[in-house]
């Protein structure tokens, strides 16, 4: 049986090395393993808990964006997260995603592995564990990856050159999907 992964990428800038990683992960396809980007979230709304309560206040609409989002996010048998550090923070544009999914009813469990473009970051990887932990999922040691870089200056082609860490990343893929497939009863 082949699980779903969504990628969500923080970053935004269209030569991303995160994203660049995710893209790597895709490629490998890993077996047992679907692994999809998410691309909405440049076009996710600030988060305001007012637009949440509906049947409160006078025309309660959740905007069509976050209804795509948590859908796609119910769908997920996993989360794969690569997220930059802008500002010895996480990157607002990834933060009002993360925000919108706290009232997500199916987030709270939900197996995640992160992977890491840089080994710079000094504050976002505790940052975005405790923030992910705090909404209740569960992360998955065994399947969380650095790439030993130190330069945003990376490309798919970059890290394709380098069978070990290819390697490597198939091994947390493997170990992620090994996590979360249904055992038999
Ligand atoms: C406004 C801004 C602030 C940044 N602040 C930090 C930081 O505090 N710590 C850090 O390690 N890198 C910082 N960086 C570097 C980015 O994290 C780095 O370029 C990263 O690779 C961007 O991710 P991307 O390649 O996926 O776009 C910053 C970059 C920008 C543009």
């Amino acid at each position: 049986m082949t699980c779903t992964i969504l990628a969500l990428c923080g970053s935004l800038r269209a030569s991303s090395s995160n994203r660049a990683l995710l893209e790597t992960a895709m490629s490998l396809q890993p077996a047992g393993l679907k692994i999809e980007l998410y691309d909405g979230q440049a076009a996710l709304p600030h988060f305001n808990p007012d637009l949440e309560t509906a049947g409160v206040l006078p025309n309660p609409v959740l905007p069509s964006e976050v209804i795509d989002l948590r859908q796609r996010v119910r769908q997920a048998d996993g989360l794969l997260i690569a997220c930059p550090e802008y500002v010895h923070c996480l990157p607002g544009s990834f933060k009002n995603l993360l925000d919108w999914l706290v009232g997500c009813p199916d987030f709270p469990g939900k197996p995640v592995a992160l992977f890491q473009a840089t080994e710079r970051h000094e504050y976002v990887p505790a940052m975005l564990r405790d923030v992910l932990t705090t909404m209740s999922a569960e992360i998955l040691d065994v399947a969380c990856f650095m790439l030993p870089a130190t330069t945003n200056q990376i490309d798919q082609t970059w890290i394709e050159k380098q069978p070990a860490l290819c390697d490597e990343m198939g091994r947390k893929l493997e170990a992620f999907a090994h996590r979360i497939a249904p055992k038999a009863p």
